[in-house]
């Protein structure tokens, strides 16, 4: 970025409003130290305001004024709103719905992804959008599309992509039908036109009646489809814009498409971050998707949109509070963010976003959040020089893939069964202990981490469970969960008993298990040190073989079978939770005890509320403090180092006040 600096800046919207607000509104960012805009992402109409007919000057005029101030442009290819025209020339543009029906015009993300038509007028907007900004010094990157995940359209043309894809990835019908297990029911497919769309996501589990395999491969054509669509644009914009980054902003933890391969084509990922709805809580959420964001690429990335204000669209949730505003920034930046763009720069008169507040009012004041937001940009500024090449080092992994989640979406197996949430039970105890986590695909080398946690890892391949023990056998500490290992990668069920492929490594067989619906399990500790919590939800029939029972049951038929076990594997240990509980301190138990096996200690200790994350590269050491509590704490930290906000040295009591941040550079 210029200078070393970080970007910080608002997504604008000149077309919104008389051309003479313009150099107020400039003004008004130069004056908050701002030096980046987003903008024209859902302006196809404007600039091509009938088909093949261009106007960018308008555009020009802002983005000269924006250079005039120092001020870099992103501009985002408008594909996501189609314009009238376009509809009404070519109507199978438009996505069909699963009854048959055609979505009307008049929204946006509206488009069927396979349609001749469309695919060509998106490319080619790309195409001459981004020729006519090629020479323009001041645009700096591309923004693809707007939140790429739909809709899931069901016309002739999908299908036969549909097919299409099948035969590239399985070659022949009999892998194909080997591959979805065709023997059951009759399914067996003699000719690629015999596919059809699958019913995988009926209102109640009856209305789900198709095979599960054809539903993983359905979902991940939705993604190829899209990747697709997005690479035309990237291929045009490479081509005349070579010095540009290109990026995409998604939606953290959002799981309709698999990012990691929406990803590859991308120089870094952008995601757009709400978390202000409801009443204060700890943004567990807003921490895991930035690091699931980075973990994509394994790169930082940026806040393409940020919250500004009240957000909603029909109903609007509350406003931020003295201090949210920033501290919500600073949780990004400590996990790996290296831009901040505020969502929206003025808030709309207009339109279905009228109550998606902006940095201003509707009034276009400069107010209250706006000072809030200028004080984030003249601390990022400061800040620069310290964390421009620094990243998120973590001695923890979590794997994380799409396949797992739509796997178990389509069959949760026992109610309530959900990826994301099993997962965040272990995030949130890392949290609270401040350690870092990366997320990983299960793919992806996870041989240097010293402890990897799989909840949820529903699906493991041969290669998997092979890096798994061979993980575990130099000294790793590895966890999983319930359900884990019981599918193939074409969503049937392993022929094995339980945990399949993991067996030996976690040292335990399953031979039953059970949904456990409204009722509990006393949970009996062996090990003193863990308490005794109810087991919930689902609960897997554990017989240790080589594996240590930590926790057993106490009622009469479980007194046999285990509910968390460990097992000393090589050099590492293996551990295996086989039911779900309520209570998060469980949980912080849980994680204690795999952090004292991997060896691996926090930083800081840290009060209820508080977190906290490092930056770091060759040079640095940052170490951010985030209070996500109204009440001002006190925490032990390092003395004599330097606060990088305050400028001050540190004294063993770090004060931190209400909704504060600290920023302390750990080197010596
Ligand atoms: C999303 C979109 C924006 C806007 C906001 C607020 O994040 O990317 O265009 O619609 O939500 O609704
Ligand atoms: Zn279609």
């Amino acid at each position: 970025s210029d200078e070393g600096k970080m970007y910080v800046g608002v997504d604008y919207y000149p077309e919104h409003w008389p051309e003479e607000r313009v150099d107020q509104d400039i003004k008004l960012m130069k004056e908050a130290g701002f030096n980046l805009v987003r903008m024209a992402e859902f302006a196809w109409v404007k600039m091509e305001p009938s088909e093949g007919v261009y106007d960018f000057g308008w555009l020009d005029k802002v983005i000269d004024k924006f250079q005039q101030q120092g001020i870099k442009v992103i501009l985002g290819t408008p594909t996501a709103v189609m314009p009238a025209w376009l509809a009404r020339k070519y109507p199978a543009a438009m996505a069909t719905n699963d009854d048959g029906s055609q979505i009307d015009w008049g929204g946006r993300k509206n488009n069927c992804f396979s349609d001749g038509n469309y695919r060509r007028l998106s490319e080619r907007i790309a195409d001459e959008m981004s020729e006519h900004f090629a020479n323009h010094p001041n645009v700096i990157g591309w923004q693809t599309d707007n939140e790429l995940s739909g809709p899931i359209c069901h016309c002739q043309r999908c299908l036969a992509n549909f097919q299409d894809w099948l035969k590239a990835k399985y070659g022949t019908l009999d892998s194909l039908n080997a591959a979805w297990g065709n023997h059951f029911w009759g399914l067996t497919l003699h000719s690629w036109q015999e596919v059809t769309f699958p019913d995988c996501e009926g209102e109640s589990d009856w209305g789900k009646i198709a095979n599960p395999s054809l539903c993983l491969d359905w979902k991940r054509f939705h993604t190829a489809l899209q990747v697709d669509f997005q690479r035309d644009q990237v291929k045009v914009i490479r081509k005349n814009c070579p010095e540009d980054f290109i990026t995409h902003n998604m939606m953290g933890l959002h799981n309709n498409v698999d990012y990691y391969k929406l990803a590859e084509d991308l120089d870094f990922v952008s995601w757009d971050n709400y978390p202000v709805w409801n009443k204060p809580e700890i943004p567990y959420g807003s921490s895991m998707a930035a690091d699931v964001m980075r973990g994509l690429k394994q790169k930082n990335f940026w806040i393409m949109e940020q919250t500004a204000g009240p957000v909603g669209w029909g109903e609007f949730a509350r406003n931020t509070r003295p201090g949210e505003l920033r501290k919500i920034c600073y949780q990004q930046l400590a996990h790996g963010a290296d831009a901040q763009v505020w969502f929206r720069w003025r808030t709309s008169t207009a339109g279905r976003e009228q109550y998606w507040h902006g940095l201003l009012g509707h009034d276009g004041k400069a107010g209250r959040r706006y000072e809030e937001a200028a004080q984030v940009a003249r601390e990022y500024d400061k800040l620069s020089e310290y964390l421009t090449e620094t990243t998120v080092k973590s001695k923890v992994a979590i794997l994380y893939d799409y396949e797992n989640i739509w796997a178990t979406q389509n069959q949760p197996g026992f109610a309530g069964n959900d990826v994301q949430k099993a997962i965040s039970r272990y995030y949130n105890a890392l949290f609270r202990k401040g350690i870092n986590v990366d997320f990983l695909h299960p793919d992806y080398d996870f041989s240097g981490y010293d402890l990897v946690l799989a909840p949820g890892l529903h699906i493991v391949s041969k290669e998997l469970a092979a890096n798994i023990e061979a993980f575990v056998e130099a000294g790793g500490v590895f966890a999983t969960e319930y359900r884990a290992a019981v599918k193939t990668p074409t969503n049937l069920v392993y022929d094995l008993t339980l945990p399949g492929l993991l067996r030996e490594v976690l040292g335990i067989q399953i031979p039953e298990y059970e949904a456990m619906g409204d009722f509990t399990y006393r949970m009996e500790p062996i090990e003193p040190d863990f308490k005794s919590y109810d087991a919930t939800m689902y609960s897997d029939w554990i017989i240790p073989e080589a594996a240590q029972t930590l926790i057993g049951y106490d009622e009469w038929h479980m007194k046999d079978y285990a509910a968390l076990t460990r097992n000393q594997f090589g050099k590492g240990h293996a551990w295996y939770l086989g039911t779900i509980v309520d209570d998060p301190a469980f949980y912080d138990q849980l994680i204690a005890r795999l952090l004292d096996d991997a060896e691996i200690e926090p930083e800081v200790e840290l009060p209820a509320g508080v977190e906290a994350s490092i930056r770091q590269d060759e040079q640095h050491q940052v170490l951010f403090l985030i209070n996500h509590t109204e009440n001002e704490l006190s925490i032990k930290v390092p003395e004599n180092k330097l606060e990088l906000i305050s400028d001050r040295k540190t004294n063993s009591d770090f004060q931190l006040k209400p909704f504060g941040v600290g920023v302390i550079l750990l080197d010596d």
